[in-house]
């Protein structure tokens, strides 16, 4: 950026004083924090982190989604819900099972599990325990700051920050003046991140590939999302992070969410709506700007459409709710 020199964030004087803001009382120093990181051993999958210090943004839909897609692209996928007030993540992981048990369909599932005990040492053996052969571990970190979501972020190969399609909610990553629109200083969250990589890369323990993502965009607000979008072009290359393709506002990201099912699994249960296109499309888009760099080991999903049949064990309230909320409204 061409004003990089308006402000900075870590770098500079290297004694933990000088980057007293990110230590207040009752807070762990970055530098504490990766130090410990990288005395375990790392995960064998890729974990893809999703943090944002602003709450409500939609990091556990998206990493549901993201589980979902990349179990469907052929990963073997471990979920990890950071949450474990809302356990949004480890619920819609449980309601798939649910569903998978009481319609007879036949979707990919996701291990998942919660970290109730919330140390960097215990999540390092949780993953170890639970994912050891999983090719991707998704990390799904609490709208807040705290000592375990700085740990989750030093350990990511790739972080995903989604953001929601409004001024207000870009506070956490930069401080924009309101009559010009110019990048002023950089938000909390955009100054831990980047403190907690430049911590990883000075002690010897590689990057990680920083992305952040709009959600719930609305179409309709075209001034508001050219002001987002002006304010992340400014962001990008100050905290060095790219822009994945966004999600936009759909019901779809909702309704389907208390059963444990996306739109990706719509053609293996008959009889409900069928997926949009579009909607898929998004979902698939999320898992392929990760990029993640191995392939995965694991036979594709791809069991045709309709093969799956509603059981006769099924449970007719389970299946009546599922029905009346996603059968095609006749006209
Ligand atoms: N693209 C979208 N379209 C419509 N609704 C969405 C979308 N993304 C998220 N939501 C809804 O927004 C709300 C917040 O989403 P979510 O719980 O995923 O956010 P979060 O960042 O995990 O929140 P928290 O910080 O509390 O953990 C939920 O009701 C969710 O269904
Ligand atoms: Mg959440």
């Amino acid at each position: 950026m061409a004003d990089s020199d308006q402000f900075t964030f870590g770098g500079g004087a290297r004694g933990d004083e000088a980057r007293a803001p990110f230590a207040l009382p009752g807070e762990v120093h970055p530098s504490v924090i990766v130090r410990d990181a990288l005395s375990r051993v790392r995960p064998n999958g890729h974990v893809v982190v999703f943090a944002n210090e602003k709450g409500g943004v939609g990091k556990s839909t998206l990493a549901f989604h993201c589980a979902v897609a990349l179990s469907y692209a052929g990963h073997k996928v471990l979920a990890v819900d950071l949450d474990r007030r809302q356990r949004s993540l480890d619920s819609a992981l449980e309601h798939r099972e649910g569903t998978v048990r009481s319609l007879g369909v036949d979707v990919p599932l996701t291990r998942h599990v919660v970290l109730h005990k919330q140390t960097g040492s215990l999540l390092s053996q949780e993953i170890a325990r639970a994912g050891s052969d999983s090719s991707v571990v998704i990390i799904d970190v609490a709208g807040h700051d705290s000592a375990i979501a700085r740990y989750a972020i030093s350990i990511a190969d790739t972080l995903v920050t989604p953001v929601n399609s409004s001024s207000v909610d870009l506070e956490l990553l930069g401080d924009f003046d309101p009559v010009t629109g110019r990048l002023r200083g950089a938000g909390q969250f955009a100054k831990l991140v980047c403190e907690l990589r430049e911590e990883r890369e000075q002690r010897g323990g590689g990057t990680f590939d920083w992305v952040v993502m709009k959600n719930r965009v609305r179409t309709s607000e075209r001034r508001q999302q050219m002001r987002v979008n002006e304010a992340l072009r400014q962001l990008a290359p100050q905290f060095d992070f790219r822009l994945a393709r966004g999600f936009r506002e759909r019901v779809a990201y909702r309704e389907l969410f208390a059963f444990g099912l996306t739109h990706l699994d719509l053609r293996h249960i008959p009889g409900l709506v069928k997926m949009q296109a579009p909607t898929g499309d998004e979902i698939m888009g999320l898992a392929a700007d990760l990029s993640i760099p191995q392939q995965p080991v694991f036979e594709k999903w791809d069991h045709g459409c309709g093969k799956g049949r509603i059981s006769e064990k099924s449970s007719r309230a389970f299946s009546e709710s599922l029905h009346a909320r996603m059968q095609p409204v006749s006209t």
